[in-house]
C-alpha cells in the first residue's frame, strides 16, 4: 500500500507580513513562514537557516547558520541590513523532528527607494471647486465655502487627467521598478497595459504629512526602444469629498503625480529614470467627473483607444498639453501592504419595478463597490445608477444615508457600439445593495449588471458553521462589513463618511484579526496614526487620517468641536497594537508603537491633572477630592458609550439630541476607565519588551487611578451613575471596582439586563466586553441568552430582519421595516464574532500568535455542533465539535508550532494526552 500522506512543506514565506513584497520599509525586516504537515502527527521544526542573496549584486549577504529553534514568526536576522532600493532572495532551510526530510524554499523581497529625484508633475487643469460645510451644524456655517444648491455637477467637478510620457530604453532591462505617488488617486499603464490591478492607489493616508509611494515590478512591461507610461489621475481622497463634513479639496484642488523608474541593466549597473515634466503630455479623458461621494460620469464617445500605447496619435493634438514641474516640499514614505482591488463579484439577483414605478436592481447583499454593466444602445443614450442600502417599508428605493454630497450616482453615456459595451467606474465606489436605474435602453435583465466588490485585498482567515444558521449569517454579515470597510483605511462605513474612525477600529480589532490577515494593513494605518499624533500635542484623533477640515477650530461652538481626543477612540493607539500582537505574535508591532503609546498615556495623565469636570466648582473640592480628580482623566468631552440604546430614545424625532446623550451622560466615566485600560496595556507592553521598571511604575500609577475611579464613581453598594449596563460592563472589564464590591456590580448589571427584557443596552465602547463580563462572572447562561436574543436591540434581530451586514445602530431598521437614516454597514457591533469564536466555537489564544491555544467548546450552550477554523500565523487551526446528549465528539487540527490545551466545561471530561501538538486529534467527551 502506498502512503498518500502529503509530505511536509513550507508555506507562506513572508517578509514584514507580506509575501514577496516590493518595498519593505524596514532595513531589518521580520521573516515568517509556516510548515504544513497535513496528515502528520507531532511534526515540529527543529531548526532553521536563512540565507539572503542580494539580487542586484548577485552575492550572498547573510547566513544565519543553522538555528536550533521552533520559531517561525517574527524572525529577525541579527546583523542583516537591507539596502534601500535593494532586491533580495531568501532561502529558508528547515529541519524537522522525527527524522523527516529537510525542507527548502525561496522567496524574494524588495526594499523601498532610497532617494527621490523625480519632480512633481502638474497637468494643466481647472482646479476642483472647494465646497461643503465647515461645521457639523449647518446653522453655524459661517465661511465662504460654496454650497451646491442648484449648481450642475459639471460646474462643480472637473474631469480626471490622463498623463502620457514617452521615453526610450537602449535595451530591455534585467529588472525595473516603477515608484509612483500622486496627489489624487491613480491608475498607471505601461505600453497600453495596466502595471497592476490596484485601485485607488496610492491609498489614503495623512497626505498633508507624507505621501505614500507605490512600488511595482514593471520588468515585463518594458521593451527596448520606445515605451509609454500612462497615468490616469482622479480626485480620490485628495481633492474629492470625504469624511463627516463631506467637504471637497481638503488636501488640494489640483491633481499631480511624481514617479521614477529604477532600472537594473543586464550588466548589473543601475539607473533611475525621471521624466522631464514638459515631455509629459496631458489631456482629459472620457470621464467628465469622478468623486468618491458623488460618483462618476463617463462619456464613452470621448474614448481614445490606445492613448498610452506607443505610436498613438491624438485625434485632437491640441487637447494634449505639456505638464509643468512644481516644487513641492513634501515627505514621502513607501506604501506597504495590500492594495485596494476588486475582491469579489456579486451577480444581480432581481430586476423589477418598485410600487412607485422605479426600475430597481437588487444584488442581495449590502456591499462596497460599484456596478459593472453591459449594454447595447444608441450613441449618446444616458444611463444613471443611484445606489442605496435599503428599501422603504413599501418596497420603494430609499436613501438611508443622506447629507452633504452623498449622491452616490454614476452616469454613463453610450458610445453606441454594435455588439454592446461594458462599463465600470474607475475612481469611485458606493455602499449599496439596491440600484435605481434610469435611462436604460431596452429591457434590463439581471445578467446585464454585476456588483464588483472592492476593498483592500486581505486574505480571509476564518470560517464558522454551526447548528444555528443565524449565527452563521451573523458571522458572514460581519465579514461583509469588514470587507466593505477595510478599504484603504479601516472606515466606519462605505457610503456616508468613509472615514478612518479610530474607535470603530479598536472595538473591532480582535474580530478583524480573526476574520482576515490585517497585519500589514493595520501596520500601515498605525504608522499614519503615529505621524498624525506626532503632529499634535500627543493626543490622537477620532479619525485617522484626520481630514484637515476637522482639525483647527472645527466644530467651534458645538459639542463635536469639543471632542478632540475621544476616549475609546484615541485609545486605539494602545489597544490596536496590543490586539495585533496577541493575534500575530510579532513583537515588532509593540516596538513600533511603544513611543506613541507612552506619549498617549502621558497626554491622558496631563489632561487628568489639568482639567476637571465642568460640574465641579474648584473651590468646593476637599483636598482628597482634588487629589482624586487630578488623577482622573475625566474633564473633557468624548463620544462616550456611543449609540447605547437607552441614550438614543427619541432619535426619530430629535436625532441631534439623542445622539449627543451618550457624550453627555457617559464621558466622565468612560474616559478615566479607558485611561486605566491604556495604562494597563502599556504596562504589559513595557513588560513584554523587557522594560520592567517602566511596567512596575505604570502598574502603581494605574492602581492609584483605579482607586480614585472607585472612590469617585462606584458607590459602596456597587451602584454607578449613569446606571447603565455599559458602565458596569466597562468597570468590570477594566477591573475598576474593589474586589469587595465587584459582586454587587455584577448583580446590578444582571438586574439591568433582565429589566431590559434580557436585552443589551450597550453602545460602542462597552459592547465588546458585555458577554465576557457576564461569562467570567458566573452568568454564562445570560451571555448565551443575549447572543441568541432576537428582539430589538440584539444581534440576531438584525439577522432575522434580513440584514446582510452589521448595522451602525441597533435601531437602524424597525420591526415594521422602516429604515432610519443610518448606515447599514458599520462593523463595530460585529465585534461579538471574537467572542463567538473564543467561547462558542472554542478557539482562544493563550499566548501571542496562537503559539498556545485553549480549545474550549461551549458544550453547555444552545449549539449542538460547530465547525470553525482560523488561519493562525502557524497555519490552520480547526475545531469541530458536535454534542449529542451527554456525549460529544471534538476534532482539533493543530498546525506545526502551536500547542493546544482542551478545556471542557465543568462536568465534562475527555481522555487525551495534553497538550496536543501538531496533527489531527479526535476526542470523545462525556458528561460525568
Ligand atoms: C461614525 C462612527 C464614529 C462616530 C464617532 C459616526 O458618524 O459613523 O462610526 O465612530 O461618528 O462618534
Amino acid at each position: 500500500m502506498t502512503d498518500t500522506t502529503p509530505a511536509p512543506r513550507l508555506h507562506r514565506l513572508t517578509v514584514d507580513h507580506l509575501e514577496a513584497p516590493h518595498a519593505v520599509t524596514r532595513t531589518a525586516p521580520r521573516f515568517a513562514w509556516q510548515v504544513r504537515a497535513d496528515g502528520g502527527a507531532g511534526v515540529a521544526q527543529a531548526s532553521f537557516r536563512i540565507r539572503v542573496v542580494d539580487l542586484v549584486e548577485g552575492l550572498e549577504v547573510h547566513d544565519t547558520g543553522q538555528v536550533e529553534s521552533s520559531q517561525s514568526v517574527g524572525v529577525a536576522l541579527d546583523g542583516f541590513e537591507a539596502r534601500p532600493g535593494g532586491r533580495y532572495e531568501w532561502t529558508l532551510d528547515v529541519q524537522l523532528n522525527q527524522g523527516l526530510a529537510p525542507l527548502t524554499a525561496t522567496a524574494r523581497f524588495g526594499v523601498a527607494h532610497r532617494d527621490w529625484s523625480a519632480p512633481w508633475i502638474e497637468p494643466q487643469q481647472q482646479p476642483v471647486v472647494a465646497e461643503g460645510p465647515t461645521n457639523p451644524r449647518p446653522d453655524l456655517v459661517v465661511d465662504a465655502v460654496k454650497t451646491v444648491e442648484g449648481v450642475p455637477l459639471s460646474d462643480r467637478l472637473h474631469p480626471p487627467r490622463r498623463l502620457r510620457h514617452e521615453f526610450t530604453l537602449a535595451a530591455a532591462p534585467r529588472h525595473a521598478t516603477l515608484r509612483l505617488t500622486s496627489q489624487g488617486v491613480h491608475q498607471a499603464s505601461l505600453n497600453g497595459q495596466r502595471v497592476d490591478d490596484a485601485l485607488f492607489a496610492p491609498g489614503y493616508e495623512s497626505y498633508e504629512l507624507s505621501m505614500p509611494v507605490v512600488s511595482t515590478d514593471v520588468t515585463a512591461l518594458l521593451a527596448e526602444g520606445d515605451n509609454v507610461l500612462g497615468v490616469e489621475l482622479a480626485d480620490g481622497w485628495w481633492a474629492g469629498r470625504i469624511s463627516f463634513l463631506g467637504r471637497s479639496a481638503q488636501y488640494g484642488d489640483i491633481l499631480r503625480a511624481s514617479w521614477q523608474i529604477e532600472i537594473e541593466h543586464e550588466d548589473g549597473t543601475t539607473e533611475t529614470l525621471v521624466p522631464e515634466p514638459s515631455d509629459v503630455l496631458s489631456s482629459r479623458g472620457p470621464i467628465d467627473w469622478s468623486d468618491i461621494f458623488i460618483g462618476e460620469r463617463r462619456d464613452a464617445r470621448l474614448e481614445e483607444a490606445d492613448w498610452c500605447a506607443v505610436g498613438f496619435t491624438p485625434s485632437d493634438s491640441e487637447a494634449w498639453t505639456p505638464c509643468a514641474a512644481v516644487p513641492m516640499d513634501i515627505a514621502l514614505h513607501p506604501f506597504q501592504g495590500q492594495p485596494v482591488r476588486r475582491t469579489l463579484e456579486v451577480p444581480a439577483e432581481r430586476v423589477w419595478n418598485a410600487p412607485n414605478g422605479d426600475l430597481l436592481v437588487d444584488f442581495g447583499q449590502v456591499l462596497a463597490g460599484r456596478v459593472r454593466l453591459t449594454v447595447t444602445g444608441p450613441r449618446g443614450a444616458e444611463i444613471r445608477l443611484e445606489h442605496s442600502e435599503a428599501l422603504d417599508p413599501d418596497g420603494n428605493f430609499f436613501l438611508n444615508v443622506t447629507g452633504f454630497a452623498k449622491d452616490q450616482a454614476d452616469e454613463y453615456v453610450l458610445a453606441g457600439r454594435e455588439g454592446g459595451e461594458t462599463w465600470e467606474p474607475d475612481f469611485t465606489f458606493h455602499g449599496f445593495r439596491y440600484v435605481r436605474v434610469t435611462g436604460w435602453p431596452g429591457e434590463l435583465r439581471p445578467q446585464d449588471m454585476t456588483a464588483v466588490v472592492i476593498g483592500s485585498d486581505l486574505p480571509v482567515t476564518a470560517d464558522l458553521h454551526t447548528s444555528d444558521p443565524r449565527l452563521d449569517r451573523l458571522f458572514l454579515n460581519t465579514l461583509w462589513s469588514q470587507r466593505s470597510n477595510f478599504l484603504a483605511v479601516p472606515t466606519d462605513c462605505p457610503q456616508r463618511e468613509r472615514a478612518g474612525y479610530t474607535g470603530d477600529l479598536q472595538i473591532f480589532a480582535d474580530t478583524a484579526s480573526t476574520l482576515m490577515d490585517v497585519q500589514a494593513f493595520l501596520d500601515r494605518w498605525l504608522a499614519d496614526l503615529r505621524r498624525d499624533q506626532a503632529n499634535r500635542d500627543g493626543g490622537v484623533s477620532a479619525i485617522v487620517p484626520e481630514p484637515p477640515a476637522m482639525g483647527g477650530d472645527f466644530g467651534a461652538g458645538t459639542i463635536f468641536g469639543e471632542i478632540r481626543t475621544p476616549a475609546g477612540w484615541a485609545d486605539a493607539v494602545t489597544i490596536a497594537p496590543w490586539s495585533l500582537y496577541q493575534h500575530y505574535g510579532d513583537r515588532q508591532i509593540l516596538e513600533d508603537n511603544l513611543d506613541a503609546m507612552r506619549t498617549w498615556v502621558a497626554f491622558q495623565t496631563r489632561q487628568a491633572a489639568e482639567i476637571n469636570p465642568a460640574r465641579l466648582e474648584a473651590g468646593e473640592l476637599s483636598p482628597e477630592q482634588a487629589a482624586r480628580h487630578a488623577l482622573l482623566w475625566n474633564g473633557s468631552l468624548h463620544f462616550g458609550d456611543w449609540l447605547a440604546p437607552s441614550t438614543m430614545v427619541g432619535f426619530d424625532e430629535m436625532p441631534g439630541d439623542a445622539i449627543l446623550r451618550a457624550p453627555q451622560w457617559t464621558s466622565e466615566i468612560v474616559a478615566p476607565a479607558f485611561q486605566v485600560h491604556s495604562m494597563d496595556i502599556l504596562a504589559n507592553v513595557e513588560q513584554e519588551l523587557g522594560n520592567r521598571e517602566e511596567a512596575e511604575a505604570l502598574r502603581e500609577r494605574a492602581a492609584a487611578v483605579r482607586a480614585a475611579f472607585a472612590a469617585e464613581y462606584i458607590g459602596a453598594d456597587g451602584e454607578m451613575r449613569p446606571d447603565l449596563q455599559g458602565m458596569y460592563v466597562i468597570a468590570l472589564a477594566f477591573d475598576l471596582a474593589p474586589q469587595a464590591v465587584r459582586p454587587r456590580l455584577v448583580e446590578r448589571l444582571v438586574d439591568l439586563v433582565h429589566a431590559a427584557g434580557d436585552r443589551l443596552d450597550t453602545g460602542f465602547l462597552s459592547v465588546p466586553f458585555l458577554l465576557d463580563v457576564l461569562w467570567d462572572n458566573g452568568h454564562q447562561d445570560l451571555a448565551r441568552t443575549l447572543l441568541t436574543q432576537n428582539q430589538q436591540p440584539s444581534w440576531l434581530y438584525e439577522v432575522e430582519q434580513g440584514a446582510t451586514t452589521v448595522w451602525e445602530s441597533w435601531y437602524a431598521v424597525h420591526p415594521d421595516g422602516a429604515v432610519e437614516e443610518m448606515s447599514l454597514n458599520h462593523y463595530a457591533f460585529g465585534c461579538v464574532i471574537d467572542w463567538i469564536m473564543r467561547r462558542q466555537a472554542g478557539i482562544e489564544p493563550t499566548s501571542p500568535g496562537y503559539r498556545t491555544v485553549r480549545v474550549a467548546p461551549d458544550l453547555e450552550g444552545p449549539l449542538s455542533h460547530s465547525a470553525a477554523h482560523l488561519d493562525t500565523p502557524y497555519g490552520r487551526l480547526a475545531v469541530t465539535w458536535s454534542r449529542d446528549g451527554d456525549t460529544a465528539q471534538i476534532h482539533v487540527d493543530v498546525p506545526v508550532g502551536s500547542e493546544v490545551t482542551v478545556d471542557l466545561p465543568a462536568g465534562w471530561s475527555a481522555p487525551s494526552d495534553l497538550p496536543l501538538g501538531q496533527g489531527t486529534h479526535a476526542l470523545a467527551a462525556t458528561r460525568i
